[in-house]
């Protein structure tokens, strides 16, 4: 995979496996993602583990997924086998995608890409959206991030081999602004409708660590 070994090597030693759906993304369905039946085509980009997995099954939506490492997309295959066909392994950045989604599901995969490459793969991937189809975005992380200035500058907005907290070993980490994400996404072809900002920083026993991230909903123009 071109876009970074380091995830790879973090699943094959067993690291990263996240495995409950995330509550924003459940709850940014919910609110923002309806109307959707089984005939609601979703793609899911960096599936990771395949947390997220039973939720879009006991929603009964279309599901499709792509993930860049090899090994964690073939051990999540075995556990689903009725959608291997639909689980594939490879780059969402440079996917020439053929089919076109109704739905694009991206839980803090993205925001694991330089800039450069997050604004190639937003053009893609509206490029295999309908008008009106929707982008959901949770945890691309934030430029309040503590993490953010950790590290080496891949551009910027990127940082690469952080060596402490929750980033070491995976490679590229994308931080963002409220208006970068808005210009990412209008050069891309979408519009923006949701953007919040979450910051959770520990009272007891007090850090002075801050994690910040953007849960966002875009509609392809
Ligand atoms: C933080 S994990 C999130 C996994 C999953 N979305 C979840 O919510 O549990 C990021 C995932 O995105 C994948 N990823 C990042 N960039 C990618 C790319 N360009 N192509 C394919 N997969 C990518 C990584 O391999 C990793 O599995």
């Amino acid at each position: 995979m071109s876009f970074s070994t380091q995830w790879d090597q973090v699943y094959r030693e067993g690291s990263n496996i996240s495995i409950w759906p995330w509550s924003d993304l459940v709850s940014y369905m919910h609110h923002y993602g309806k109307p959707f039946s089984s005939s609601t085509k979703v793609l899911e980009i960096g599936f990771g583990a395949g947390a997220n997995i039973p939720f879009f099954l006991t929603i009964g939506v279309d599901y499709y997924g792509i993930e860049g490492s090899d090994s964690i997309a073939a051990r999540v295959r075995e556990r689903y086998p009725d959608l291997k066909d639909r689980l594939r392994t490879g780059d969402f950045i440079r996917q020439n995608y053929l089919d076109i989604y109704d739905l694009v599901i991206d839980r803090s995969s993205m925001t694991h890409n330089d800039t450069n490459a997050i604004k190639l793969g937003l053009k893609n991937l509206s490029a295999a959206m309908k008008p009106g189809a929707k982008y959901i975005g949770i945890d691309w992380f934030s430029t309040e991030h503590s993490a953010f200035g950790l590290g080496d500058s891949i551009d910027e907005f990127t940082r690469a081999n952080i060596t402490e907290g929750q980033f070491v070993g995976i490679g590229n980490v994308h931080f963002s602004t409220r208006a970068h994400i808005l210009e990412l996404f209008s050069n891309a072809g979408f519009r923006v409708t949701r953007l919040e900002h979450k910051q959770t920083s520990s009272e007891i026993p007090h850090t002075s660590h801050l994690f910040a991230s953007w849960n966002l909903v875009a509609e392809k123009v």
